[in-house]
């Protein structure tokens, strides 16, 4: 396999610009400096629009679930109750990471299906310090409501933390007008950089729980973030990883170029092209969606059809040199996933659908070669 032609459809890490990967060579700085806090600046003034908040943003060291880790331990602890919500992968992890700082009150709902909000009501209603929810479920495909989660933490009073770890930076995500207490993204998804940093908004009442909490994590304090970020010459407090930081700036400059309506608008009609396709091709979705629940703006999951193992879709992708996602634990092999984070362009997609095509002939699949390029094409001529 060469690596350096290989096409990333899978749910991060994404492919990174040229530009980006040439930022990370440049020397290394002092982090306490001018030069470190201009790059830090520059990157929070983006984010904050990413966000769409007027939080406080860090950027800690660390993959997404750092910032998961971070957020939960921040402001729960020991006697604290936090509801965590779980219809897939990631929502078990926050409801793990609950179970090990605090009591985790868990509202679970079957993988792919949606989040029932009437049973997470009556569980904040028993008295909650935090209500946990991962906005774009990247196991499943599913976007879960946000907003209507949003209303229910104010009501009850319970901080809102928020993965947002694939759908900041690829869609429409409100921090402020959903109230969310403290949202969580990570570096190599839509924001287009490479793993590593996480990034994390903290609203003033989640700051106001953090200072009261009797213990915090120690590497991963928020708080901490928070205080080095606030310093005139904003810092972290340990030493940060510079040649991250260097690339995250240079996708967020990216990110600036293009504009968050028009990438939002890209990653919705790239993400809607693969659904169209697959329907095209007979493949039916894994999501089952309510009323408030929809597709992911950023990725597309796929029942394997009958007869066949979604792993096998998989390893026939990855020989013709495109790496796509299986599913994760209970749905190995009974799901495959395309994801379209960060960079991906038309043409990315439309080389995809192709090579998808030929894979599930050759699977006696189906008999329909260029059915579902051609609904691809369909929505793609849209933009
Ligand atoms: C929704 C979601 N949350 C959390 C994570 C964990 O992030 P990381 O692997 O960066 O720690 C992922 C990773 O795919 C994710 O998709």
């Amino acid at each position: 396999m060469d690596l350096e032609d290989t096409l990333l459809m899978m749910p991060g890490p994404v492919s990174v610009a040229p530009r980006v990967l040439r930022a990370m060579s440049k020397p290394m700085i002092n982090h306490r400096s001018t030069e470190f806090a201009g790059i830090y600046t520059d990157c929070r003034e983006v984010l904050s629009d990413v966000f769409q908040t007027k939080n406080d943003i860090v950027i800690i060291n660390g993959s997404g679930t750092a910032g998961m880790e971070a957020a939960v331990g921040s402001v729960a602890g020991k006697g604290d109750k936090v509801v965590a919500i779980e219809n897939g992968k990631f929502g078990e992890r926050f409801k793990d990471l609950a179970a090990i700082y605090t009591e985790a009150v868990p509202a679970v709902f079957e993988w792919g299906s949606s989040v029932d909000l009437e049973m997470v009501k009556v569980k904040l209603e028993e008295g909650a310090k935090a209500v946990t929810l991962v906005h774009n479920e990247t196991s499943t495909g599913i976007l879960n409501p946000a907003a209507e989660i949003g209303k229910l933490a104010k009501k009850h009073d319970a901080i809102f933390i928020m993965d947002g770890v694939t759908s900041l930076g690829g869609d429409n995500v409100k921090v402020d007008e959903w109230g969310v207490d403290i949202a969580v993204v990570g570096s190599q998804k839509c924001l287009g950089a490479p793993p590593g940093l996480s990034v994390v908004s903290v609203s003033e009442k989640a700051v106001e729980v953090m200072q009261g909490m009797e213990k915090r994590p120690y590497y991963n304090d928020l708080l901490a973030y928070k205080k080095s970020g606030d310093q005139a010459k904003p810092e972290t407090p340990y030493t940060p990883a510079i040649p991250l930081f260097y690339a995250l700036h240079e996708a967020l400059q990216i990110v600036k170029e293009e504009g968050m309506e028009a990438r939002i608008k890209r990653h919705g009609l790239l993400t809607e092209a693969v659904r169209a396709a697959v329907s095209a091709m007979d493949i039916d979705m894994f999501p089952q969606l309510n009323e408030y629940s929809r597709y992911s703006n950023t990725i597309a999951a796929m029942k394997a059809p009958e007869g066949i193992d979604g792993e096998n879709v998989k390893n026939e992708m990855k020989k013709r040199g495109i790496i796509i996602a299986g599913g994760q634990e209970r749905l190995k092999g009974k799901i495959f996933r395309i994801g379209c984070m960060g960079n991906i362009s038309a043409r990315d997609v439309l080389s995809t659908i192709q090579q998808l095509e030929i894979v599930m002939n050759k699977m006696g699949y189906t008999d329909c070669l260029g059915a579902g390029t051609d609904a691809a094409v369909k929505v793609l001529n849209r933009s």
